[in-house]
């Protein structure tokens, strides 16, 4: 689990990245922040297309804003969606997360709410295929 403070900070990230939602087609905003290893955020909101499928969830657009930036390693993420109380991470984000957990402890996610609850990645996705498997 991550602290109370940086969990807060990380889902006012999410809150901010949200705005930022492109999603003419399911009007469904929702936002997400990834923590790197050394403590950047890095923002990311939905980006939908005419083409349905191509649409991009939030936390995979936080979770390659972070790559891109040169960061590998995501030790938590928060979710935020305006619509409902609570949004969990999609099946295909929880396998992208996956990718990029730290190699000695698990990820958290950090899920809104009237209060913040944090989940490790592992109770949303058992038993994973995961980089380490090819070995
Ligand atoms: N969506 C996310 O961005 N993250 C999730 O974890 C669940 C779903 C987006 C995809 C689509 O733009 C909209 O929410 C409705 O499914």
């Amino acid at each position: 689990m991550i602290d109370p403070a940086t969990a807060t900070a990380l889902m006012a990230e999410a809150h901010t990245a949200l705005t930022h939602a492109y999603v003419p087609y399911s009007a469904f905003p929702v936002g997400a922040a990834v923590l790197t290893e050394d403590g950047t955020i890095f923002r990311g909101a939905n980006i939908e297309n005419a083409s349905y499928p191509l649409t991009c969830c939030a936390e995979r657009t936080a979770v390659y804003a972070a790559l891109n930036a040169g960061h590998t390693v995501i030790t938590a993420v928060a979710v935020t969606a305006t619509r409902v109380p609570t949004v969990t991470p999609c099946g295909g984000c929880r396998q992208v997360l996956n990718e990029f957990k730290p190699a000695d402890r698990d990820l958290i996610v950090i899920l809104d709410g009237e209060t913040l609850t944090q989940v490790p990645l592992a109770d949303l996705l058992p038993h994973a295929f995961g980089p380490r498997d090819l070995d």
